[in-house]
């Protein structure tokens, strides 16, 4: 009785309209405000996290693996939150496609890309016990420590404080001579190397022959470069549009530090948005032209002037922002992290100096969030051009450029050259391709030029793209006066890129909501979630571990899960003052109590978190309410306002 599928129709559909398609596919496939800032008690902030299973350390029973973390349910619970809340503020509001591309990617990928070549760090190693340390990193560690000397004149504070500031920016000879005057060394003690790159790609081999190199991919976005044909074809070959992708990325980073900010394996969410070259027109531009954002352009930290606070609209008129799209996405980036919970002064964005850049971004903003390991980069905006599309149409050979068709024909007067290919063959031979292709390749302003010398009897010269250059005869070539139509244009398709670290998000994020509530008779640790991104959106106790009240929580249980609200339910014998307690430390918003009462006349009490106000209302109106309150729809002090404060 089974149906007979057509196994070749159903794959060559799943193809066609780009369900699923080869990884790899175009290289053949693949087998398989400044002192604003509050002061967080990280400490406090760790000890919640592990004592809850927020995050712990991966494989911690074996003594744990630097650079690598697991997040328990909390953690991973506010994670999928943040990620929804990111999907409907990227993916949703602006139509754009999402793909699902492969983690493992074959070198050649990458080295079209660069990456094998140039996705490296600066290292030093001790010349003794061949340790390896991040060079920029041990410079700046070992400066926190000298300005510890409580001796330590002003003057020389400054100074290294500066030093300390270009870290990042130093080039290896530079990094080496700040090493040397500040006399740093190992942490044994001993001499360092000279600084030299180290590529951040763990790289492996695909299949059992060993002899097909990869690498474990260290940013989504090639996934999407690979893809670009079939995503334009998706988007019926209209431009620009915008490609998001959600996956792991795997840096073996010379010094994973700093928690969750700096690890070997985390989570990236990336868009690409492809668009024409230009202005850099963004159509939802005069949307968001009016977002106030904190910048840091690369002029003011060389000059060492302070950050910026300005619309983006402005930011554009100011030439801090190169084009609209850019704007667009710094100011929906700082939405996004205002509405997951982020306060709008512990935000600013960062230009990348001309040194910090990274092989393949022609300019980059950084979304920095201030935690207690000070201000940190947790998206980095840039604009990467037309580079990838271009490495992979020679890496690949496919064809990745796209057409815009104009409303109306252009109609309009052109210079045009004639080739003398005979006259040009005979004197250049083996090089006549090239002198071709250098003349026809001359703008409107090189032909005029052209012209006019030839007019003279003159010689003139080509270079080509070697930057070879060769004398070109008046008898070589004719330039005439031309009508032409020009319906279109045909280009490889420029590049904006948001691309934000979950991880790094994450952490800030938990940081930030922490605070301690002074109790009667101890210290309560709080985190202040969004109820949008809690973890649970609301707990359900009993007043008492009471088995008459159990058809009541069961039947809670089952109304609010039907209505897709998450929720916990403790009928623990523990008190209810401990119950809140623990609940508080996941940072769930609300807390439905079922008593007494509650068996008489079917209503219970919901208390909110940080106000710890309580109201009482009828079990009916739970589901309305709770949802409302969850995606930020109503507020607790309207639902107060509504059914009185319950003392
Ligand atoms: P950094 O300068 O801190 O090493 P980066 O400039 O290399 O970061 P990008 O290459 O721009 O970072 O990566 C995009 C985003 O990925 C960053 O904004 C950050 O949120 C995240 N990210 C990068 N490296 C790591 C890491 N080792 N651990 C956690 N998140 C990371
Ligand atoms: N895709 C940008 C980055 O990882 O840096």
């Amino acid at each position: 009785m089974e149906k007979k599928i057509d196994r070749a129709l159903v794959a060559d559909c799943l193809k066609r309209r780009f369900f699923v398609i080869p990884s790899f596919e175009i290289y053949g496939g693949m087998a398989g405000l400044e002192g604003m800032e509050k002061k967080i008690d990280r400490a406090l902030v760790a000890d919640c996290l592990k004592r809850r299973f927020f995050v712990i350390p991966s494989f911690e029973i074996y003594g744990g693996m630097a650079g690598l973390f697991d997040l328990g349910p909390p953690g991973c619970a506010l994670k999928r939150n943040i990620l929804d809340v990111w999907h409907q503020h990227f993916v949703i509001h602006d139509s754009m496609q999402e793909i699902d591309a492969s983690c493992l990617t074959p070198k050649v990928v990458l080295k079209a890309s660069g990456h094998v070549d140039k996705f490296t760090d600066l290292m030093v190693r001790d010349v003794k016990t061949k340790l390896g340390y991040r060079a920029d990193q041990l410079l700046e560690d070992s400066i926190d420590k000298m300005l510890q000397d409580p001796e330590m004149a002003e003057e020389r504070k400054k100074e290294l404080t500066h030093i300390r500031a270009r870290a990042e920016d130093f080039t290896p000879k530079e990094l080496h001579e700040q090493i040397q005057t500040l006399g740093i060394k190992s942490e044994y003690g001993n001499e360092l190397s000279e600084p030299y790159p180290y590529n951040l790609m763990f790289g492996t081999q695909i299949g059992p022959s060993g002899d097909s190199q990869g690498y474990l991919r260290p940013e989504t976005a090639q996934g999407i470069f690979v893809n670009f044909k079939r995503c334009l074809a998706f988007n019926g070959g209209q431009l620009p549009f915008g490609v998001a992708q959600v996956g792991q990325a795997f840096r073996n980073e010379i010094s994973p530090r700093s928690g969750l900010l700096r690890v070997r394996e985390f989570t990236l969410a990336e868009i690409e948005h492809f668009m024409d070259h230009g202005e850099g027109k963004h159509p939802g531009f005069d949307a968001i032209k009016d977002v106030k954002c904190v910048f840091y352009p690369a002029v003011n930290k060389l000059g060492d002037k302070k950050t910026q606070e300005c619309t983006v609209g402005e930011a554009v008129e100011r030439g801090y922002l190169g084009h609209e799209t850019h704007a667009y996405f710094v100011a929906r980036t700082q939405m996004f992290l205002e509405r997951i919970g982020f306060e709008r002064h512990m935000i600013r964005f960062e230009q990348h100096l001309p040194t910090q850049l990274a092989h393949y971004a022609a300019d980059c903003w950084d979304a920095m969030i201030y935690c207690s390991y000070g201000w940190t980069e947790c998206v980095g905006i840039a604009d990467r051009s037309a580079f990838d599309l271009e490495c992979h149409t020679r890496g690949s050979g496919e064809n990745l450029k796209a057409r815009v068709v104009y409303d109306k024909p252009i109609i309009e007067e052109k210079l045009v050259p004639k080739l003398v290919k005979g006259v040009i063959g005979r004197t250049f031979r083996r090089e006549a391709g090239n002198v071709c292709q250098a003349i026809e390749g001359l703008d409107q302003d090189g032909l005029k030029a052209m012209m006019a010398k030839h007019a003279e009897k003159e010689n003139s010269e080509v270079t080509d793209a070697d930057g070879k250059t060769f004398e070109v005869t008046p008898a070589m070539v004719t330039i005439s006066k031309k009508t032409i139509k020009t319906s279109g244009h045909t280009f490889t398709p420029r590049v904006c890129e948001p691309s934000f670290g979950i991880g790094r998000i994450l952490y800030c994020l938990l940081e930030q909501s922490f605070y301690v509530r002074e109790g009667d008779d101890e210290q309560r640790a709080v985190f202040k979630f969004k109820p949008e991104i809690a973890s649970v959106k609301c707990a359900i106790l009993p007043i008492y571990a009471s088995a008459e009240f159990n058809p009541i929580l069961d039947d809670l249980v089952r109304t609010l899960s039907r209505a897709r609200i998450s929720n916990k339910l403790d009928r623990s014998g523990s008190t209810i003052g401990k119950r809140y307690s623990r609940l508080d430390e996941i940072g769930v918003p609300f807390i439905i109590t079922v008593d007494f009462d509650t068996l008489k006349d079917n209503t219970v009490t919901i208390r909110e978190r940080d106000s710890m106000n309580q109201v009482r209302l009828p079990i009916a109106d739970i589901v309305g309410v709770v949802s409302d309150l969850s995606i930020g729809e109503i507020t607790f002090d309207s639902v107060v306002e509504k059914y009185g404060l319950f003392k």
